[in-house]
């Protein structure tokens, strides 16, 4: 079997864990509507090497954290009066945030609690009993039961888990065509620094390719470009003309991420952000609920200019950037990445296959045919022609039966899943999302661009009026059309 581009790497393994910070303080006082932010994440410190292997230090993170969201049941001196309990119990608080409510006429807290300081297991109990409402979001959620995994509610809260990575910078498979090229290890190291060191509302740093990289990213252009007309669905077939037009889309020339990022933002709101190694599944879908797409910024290795055995530019930029400008396909992303949030592991999983097989792999029946928009199939010039034949299975898209698919990761799919339109996918997607076991559903504010937690009826009700004046809007263009 020829190889072939391994997209997804980054969404199927699981990460380790290595969000660090700067510093813990213990608050003595407050009052409220004050946000107290006193943590960070250190831009400081470098990943570091598990003892012999390649991966960064791992496990538990190092300094361990949980959020609690909560109401309290007393209205006067709420905060001060939560944050007595914690210091009787010795727990120091990272970060202290007070809003109001959209659950109920009163401010809500959220506190992050160093677990390894004092007693949080008490103060939590203490707090359940005074509280109105009471939630506890946390990356040790297996360790806890009750306890919701961590996600992302802010999009610059992309920033604390992005470096949380698997691999890094030069460190390379010995099988990897590069693996005996220094400076093309140098290379991936420069390459990685960047994406370590990006944080959120920053411009991405621009790169002058090699000669060399062009001449890569030249071939596979080339290559796949002559196949685009007969196999890519109508959407990237589209768009692509304006990657050309807007990007610099060229066979000499390798578009930068900034340019490509802005383009997308125009079309659909989505944008790249550069990622220094493999996130894990939970993190990278987290990323789709903010539209953001975490993006490689290197090129594979010269001497094989057809395979790469992970995500590079050339897989991002010709395999899903084109899609990601689609509204339809954005919107579908997206639903993938708000299904992901506060997901049990076995839910990400689904999750994680579902999108294997649609974003990376997707086919979709068009006039009567078959065509690839799955972004694995699009960068890759052998499967892209072999996905088309009929050696492969295909089956219709399912949700429930294609999250229990199992793949290869190193040959082409035997198995492939059909969506009859991004729109019908998205709809599948729903109706699986509604079956994830979690006491909430989730929204997402693109005025904010932060993510709305709706598990009560005053938030019910608010999305209700907002959702009635999108409707009085409809109604008003529908009777001018006419
Ligand atoms: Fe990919």
């Amino acid at each position: 079997m020829p190889s072939r581009d391994e997209g997804l790497r980054a969404v199927w393994l699981q990460a380790s864990y290595i969000y660090k910070v700067a510093g813990s303080a213990r608050c003595q006082s407050c009052s409220l509507s004050v946000i107290i932010s006193v943590y960070s994440v250190n831009s400081d410190i470098l990943p570091t090497r598990m003892e012999g292997g390649q991966y960064i230090i791992e496990g538990e993170e190092e300094a361990q954290s949980t959020t609690l969201i909560f109401s309290m049941s007393e209205e006067v001196g709420a905060l001060a009066n939560a944050l007595k309990i914690f210091q009787a119990n010795n727990v120091n608080l990272l970060h202290i945030e007070s809003r109001p409510s959209r659950r109920e006429a009163k401010y809500e807290f959220m506190v992050e609690c160093d677990t390894a300081s004092g007693d949080v297991g008490a103060a939590m109990e203490q707090m359940r009993a005074r509280c109105s409402y009471f939630q506890v979001i946390s990356r040790n959620h297996l360790d806890n039961k009750d306890t919701v995994p961590w996600f992302p509610r802010k999009i610059a809260d992309l920033d604390r888990f992005a470096n949380q990575i698997l691999s890094y910078g030069s460190e390379l498979d010995a099988d990897h065509p590069g693996f005996t090229d220094a400076v093309y290890r140098d290379r991936r190291k420069y390459f990685a620094d960047i994406a370590y060191h990006y944080k959120h509302f920053q411009e991405i740093p621009r790169v002058e390719y090699t000669a060399e990289e062009k001449e890569t990213w030249g071939v596979v252009f080339r290559n796949l470009t002559k196949l685009y007309k007969t196999h890519a669905c109508k959407e990237h077939n589209m768009v692509f003309p304006l990657l050309i037009e807007n990007c610099g889309y060229r066979e000499d020339n390798i578009p930068q991420l900034q340019d490509v990022s802005n383009f997308l933002k125009d079309c659909t709101g989505f944008t790249l952000r550069p990622v220094a190694g493999l996130l894990s599944s939970r993190d990278f879908l987290a990323g789709l609920a903010f539209r953001v797409f975490h993006s490689t910024q290197y090129i594979r290795h010269s001497s094989k200019p057809l395979y790469t055995p992970e995500p590079d530019i050339c897989h991002e930029l010709l395999g899903h950037a084109p899609l990601l400008a689609d509204p339809a396909f954005a919107q579908f992303s997206q639903e993938i990445g708000l299904a992901s949030l506060g997901a049990p592991d076995e839910f990400i999983e689904k999750l994680a296959t579902c999108y294997w097989f649609t974003v990376e792999y997707g086919i979709c029946q068009q006039n009567g045919e078959n065509k690839a928009f799955g972004a694995g199939l699009l960068s890759s010039f052998g499967e892209l022609e072999y996905c088309l034949t009929d050696k492969p299975e295909l089956l219709p898209f399912d949700p429930a039966k294609t999250s229990l698919q199992k793949y290869p990761i190193t040959e082409y799919q035997p198995v492939y899943y059909v969506a009859q339109s991004f729109e019908d996918a998205k709809q599948k997607m729903i109706q699986f999302a509604a079956t994830i076991p979690r006491p909430f559903s989730v929204r997402y504010n693109p005025y904010t661009q932060s993510v709305e937690i709706l598990n009560s009826k005053p938030q019910i009700h608010s999305l209700v009026r907002e959702i009635n004046c999108d409707i009085q809007v409809l109604m008003d263009a529908i009777v001018k059309l006419n």
